[in-house]
């Protein structure tokens, strides 16, 4: 039984999302994402459209997902490697290098990101739909 875990906000989820799930849980047999709580991303100076609850309701029917923790800190992911038993720790390419700290305890896996699409783009767009529709009314 291998088991991977992956780390994300995973707002507006998209095809990008998806691409990096399917790709993480044929890694192994069990996935466990660890989902950015709303006030880590605070802490980190991002923000979410949808909420914690809202964003694990949908992570959790996702069907290569099998559990999902909270992510609360930066400092977790040793105690969670060991906790939850993790062989293989995945992320998209976008944390090259990031994470190499954590070989000594597992596998770090870096997948290629899924190119022309993220949700700060998606949020984006959301902002100027809107503000064209103002200006049309
Ligand atoms: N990801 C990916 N391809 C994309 C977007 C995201 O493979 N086009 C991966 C990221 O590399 C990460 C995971 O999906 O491993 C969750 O990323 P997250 O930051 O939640 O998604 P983004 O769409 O990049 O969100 P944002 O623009 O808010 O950073």
């Amino acid at each position: 039984m291998k088991t991977v875990i992956t780390y994300g906000t995973f707002d507006v989820l998209h095809a990008g999302h998806i691409n990096l799930l399917r790709r993480a849980r044929a890694l192994g047999d069990r996935l466990i994402v660890a989902l950015s709580t709303d006030a880590f991303n605070t802490g980190k100076h991002k923000s979410a459209l949808l909420s914690y609850d809202n964003r694990k309701s949908v992570i959790e029917s996702i069907r290569y997902v099998d559990m999902v923790i909270p992510e609360t800190c930066w400092e977790q992911k040793v105690t969670d490697v060991q906790l939850h038993g993790v062989d293989i720790f995945v992320i998209g390419d976008d944390w090259q290098g990031h994470f190499d700290f954590l070989k000594d305890l597992c596998e770090v896996v870096y997948l290629p990101r899924t190119m022309g699409i993220s949700s700060t783009e998606i949020r984006q767009d959301m902002r100027q739909n809107e503000a064209l529709a103002r200006l049309e009314s």
